[in-house]
């Protein structure tokens, strides 16, 4: 029988997670959802672009490091910096776009200009700050930001680990991930956005969900021919979660497609063969062709990185907090810096196919999304579990905590990191 507690008795949030269940408490608490901006998200290393969505002098990207805004910017040495997007002089963000080029920063408040690099290089009437502001003291502050495989992390903390300190266990899954160019560099190919009316951790929990895929991809399922719907059929196959540390996970769905650089002798899919028509007609060789047919469908598992950034199959799927009850979601569609046309727009078709916002597949995740917020508020206490495959847990051959394809590994694995940091 299920054990309730009454969440008055409750002292501590990270008490509300337990091994194997979490108090639904957690999905739609204002005061908790203020304790996670500075206990988890403030307090991490947090995923905010691809190298490539800032891939010129002066491309920049805006995004958030739990509300606090922040501009990613390349300069004119083509070093990137991560930027509170805040003005020195009065607070008012100094840039609005999403995305795009700018030569400098200029806010449009009292018109303080900023370079590239966040310095304060000019301001109107600076007769009025005559031995009272010192240009060199009034920069935007530029927060610590480091990259792996061209996914650039920033933190508020100072003293925070190394990125690759934290990445740990993951970093080895980013490497075959990235395999997924067909032989070009991964570039961000454009995202699209959406909100939906649930917290957070709610879309953590999703992405190493193998359990929901053939209830809620049902219309995606029949909607592909026979072998892919063989390659979907993955919850009896030999697929397994990992828990990788530090909240990271991944969930292998299709083995055989781990690393893209190996079977390259595989007979091409039927559903591909247009694909690798056009690239022999343009002259790609059969090493060629085969590379990029492989690479084309993604990599056979999803990467959860905590707290905010999946590197799912074939895109990267970055969540914003917005309030207790609700989260945006940027879905990331990515390609081969450089690979054929016919590559770059057939993964373009396949991302919309599932993750589109007419697509098969995202619209009903964020339908059983919305419907776990709605109903998790029903009663006066309950809990959520995430139990599922515990007592057939294994050790991977790295040595981590390893369970079926459909277990709950990975959400155990986001919430005990989430646990430890609440905990604080
Ligand atoms: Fe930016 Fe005044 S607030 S110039
Ligand atoms: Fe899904």
């Amino acid at each position: 029988m299920t054990t309730n507690i009454e969440i008055t008795n409750i002292s501590n949030t990270a008490d509300l997670v337990k091994e194997d269940r979490i108090h639904k408490s957690l999905y739609s608490d204002p005061n908790i959802f203020e304790e996670e901006l500075d206990k988890v998200f403030n307090n991490t290393w947090v995923w905010l672009a691809h190298e490539s969505e800032v891939a010129e002098v002066g491309s920049y990207k805006t995004a958030k490091i739990g509300k606090q805004p922040v501009v990613v910017v390349r300069d004119r040495k083509k070093n990137i910096h991560v930027m509170l997007n805040r003005c020195r002089h009065r607070g008012a963000t100094v840039c609005e776009g999403k995305k795009g080029k700018t030569k400098a920063f200029t806010c449009p408040y009292h018109g303080w200009g900023y370079g590239l690099d966040g310095s304060l290089r000019a301001l109107p009437k600076p007769e009025e700050y005559e031995n009272i502001l010192d240009k060199a003291e009034f920069g935007l502050v530029k927060l610590r930001t480091e990259s792996y495989q061209g996914m650039i992390f920033a933190t508020l903390k100072d003293d925070m680990e190394p990125l690759e300190e934290f990445l740990g266990g993951a970093k080895k899954w980013i490497d075959l991930f990235m395999k997924q160019g067909g032989g070009y560099p991964v570039k961000a190919m454009g995202d699209h956005r959406f909100r939906f009316p649930g917290n957070w951790k709610i879309q953590l929990e999703n992405t190493t969900d193998a359990y929901h895929f053939p209830i809620v991809h049902k219309s995606f399922i029949s909607s592909v021919d026979e072998e892919a719907q063989e390659v979907f059929d993955f919850l009896d196959g030999d697929g397994y979660v990992e828990d990788l540390g530090n909240g990271h996970s991944v969930m292998v769905m299709i083995p055989e497609l781990v690393d893209l650089d190996k079977n390259l002798d595989e007979p091409i899919p039927e559903r591909y063969a247009e694909l690798a028509k056009a690239l022999f007609d343009e002259g790609h060789s059969d090493a060629e062709v085969r590379k990029l047919v492989r690479a084309v469908g993604g990599s056979g598992f999803n990467l959860n990185l905590f707290p905010n950034i999946a590197c799912s199959m074939a895109f990267f799927r970055n969540l914003v907090p917005i309030s207790a009850t609700e989260t945006e979601i940027h879905h990331i569609a990515i390609g081969g810096e450089g690979a054929p046309q016919a590559f770059n727009q057939k993964r373009m078709r396949l991302h919309e196919h599932f993750q589109g916002p007419m697509g098969f597949g995202t619209p009903d995740d964020g339908e059983a999304w919305e419907r776990v917020q709605a109903g998790s508020i029903a009663g006066t206490d309950g809990w959520i579990m995430v139990n599922r495959g515990m007592s057939k847990l294994s050790t991977s051959e790295d040595g981590n905590v390893k369970g079926a394809v459909c277990s709950e590994t990975g959400m155990r694995a986001a919430y005990q990191k989430y646990k430890t940091l609440m905990s604080k």
